[in-house]
């Protein structure tokens, strides 16, 4: 079997099409927490060096000369790490013959990526180019990276169903998050991909929110975005559910809407799709959805043209993601980020490809911050129904997350084991 490893480096060297650069690529050092005495935060190896040599050693350099190779250097092992971490012998060459290395090369441009690599003052110019062009090579994902990917959605799809089973009047927002996180660990998942977000209530219309002691009152609904991480692979996925009691009609209407707009974006998933077009078709079709619902009235293309779905819907359809939660997102080189509320937080926007994973993410959410600022009052004054919207301001809101693979046929969705029928998000107690 190839190498995963060499065929990532050929490709990005392939990419580069240098002849005289030196790359360094830089896994990074530990970052001290201020003021905590010997503590670091946890240490992640740059992504750009993890990509390209599958380990995570603290302090090394990959080092790439065009015209020989690559060369990864790394720090030998302590009898410090050896005692308190029990760290053993890493592959590589000694970071001792870097100095040589660059030494031999004098004269040649060199360009830092990855983490900073302090006395090295690399062509900040270049590093922008190069940067990009290994983005755009590390977006479809190989075989070892979509196993781990797979195997974070499986750890996800356990920590979801532990948390369905507790959700009931009652628990508090950190005590699902703790199930679901001690759900992650049972199914495999190393770690979470990024802070848990639950939500109850008024409290699942805040975009990222970081859970409470709010306790669960009977018919509020219950957003949680979460996903495991395997080997720094990650799944991000967002369920929403309603606790049993009261009335259930306007829950029902809004889920049923977020679900069919998730659907259709996923089904759009192909290569050759443009993201952004999937997001304003999400958006047409939030806005149809608002104006059958009574919040708004007029003709949807003027609302669209308006960026009146910005109001209930205010980030993008997805991002990419894979290792890390916004992995290899960002624009094609060339293009812009638009200024207009509908778009400006689009973070991708780029034609879909094999081996892309994405999130498809829409949300519909009544936001104070949003709805009762005066300036977006008065400009929508005419087709919003303020009286309708003002009785919904502490509901919360719906956002239904799925992570999809791109393939060369049918979107595959990763996390499709996680269930999301309008039935499971009904919690029967
Ligand atoms: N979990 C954050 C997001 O969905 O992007
Ligand atoms: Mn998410
Ligand atoms: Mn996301």
């Amino acid at each position: 079997m190839t190498d995963p490893i060499a065929v990532r480096r050929t490709r990005t060297a392939a990419a580069w099409a240098l002849t005289d650069e030196l790359v360094l690529i830089a896994a990074g050092e530990p970052i001290p927490v201020p003021g905590g005495a010997d503590q670091t935060y946890p240490f992640l190896a740059h992504p750009e060096y993890l990509w390209l040599t599958g380990h995570a050693h603290v302090g090394a350099v990959l080092a790439f000369d065009p015209r020989d190779g690559w060369v990864d250097f790394v720090p030998p092992v302590t009898e410090a790490e050896r005692v308190w971490e029990g760290h053993t012998e890493r592959g590589g060459t000694p970071i001792g013959e870097l100095p040589g290395w660059l030494a031999a090369r004098r004269g040649r441009p060199i360009v830092v990526l990855g983490s900073g690599l302090a006395g090295v003052r690399g062509d900040a110019l270049r590093a922008e180019a190069l940067r990009s062009a290994l983005l755009h090579a590390r977006r479809p994902k190989d075989a070892l990276e979509v196993a781990a990917m797979r195997e974070a959605a499986a750890a996800t799809a356990a920590g979801y169903a532990r948390a369905v089973e507790m959700m009931r009047a009652g628990v508090t927002e950190r005590a699902v998050r703790n199930a679901l996180e001690a759900g992650f660990a049972e199914g495999g998942g190393d770690g979470t991909g990024y802070d848990t977000i639950v939500g109850f209530g008024s409290d699942a219309a805040v975009l990222h929110f970081s859970p409470t002691t709010r306790v669960l009152a009977p018919g509020e609904p219950i957003l949680i975005d979460a996903g495991a991480s395997v080997r720094r692979y990650i799944a991000d996925v967002t369920r929403t559910y309603r606790a049993a009691g009261g009335e259930d009609g306007f829950f029902r209407d809004l889920y049923a809407l977020v679900l069919a707009v998730e659907e259709r974006a996923i089904a759009g998933c192909r290569a050759g799709a443009e993201w952004r077009d999937l997001h304003l078709s999400a958006a047409r079709q939030i806005l149809e959805g608002l104006v059958a619902l009574g919040f708004l009235r007029g003709a949807v293309d003027s609302l669209f043209e308006r960026d009146v779905h910005a109001l209930f819907f205010p980030h993008g359809l997805g991002h990419m993601v894979g290792l890390g939660v916004r992995d290899a997102s960002g624009y094609l080189p060339g293009r812009v980020r638009s200024t207009r509320p509908g778009l400006a937080n689009l973070r991708t926007d780029l034609p879909l490809q094999p081996g892309y994973p994405i999130t498809v993410e829409p949300g519909v959410y009544f936001i104070r911050a949003l709805l009762t600022d005066p300036a977006r009052r008065e400009r929508y004054a005419d087709c919003v129904a303020w009286d309708r919207v003002d009785a919904r301001l502490d509901w919360g809101g719906v956002r239904i997350e799925d992570d999809v693979l791109v393939t060369d046929g049918e979107p595959e969705v990763l996390t499709r084991a996680i269930p999301k029928s309008l039935d499971a998000a009904l919690l029967p107690r």
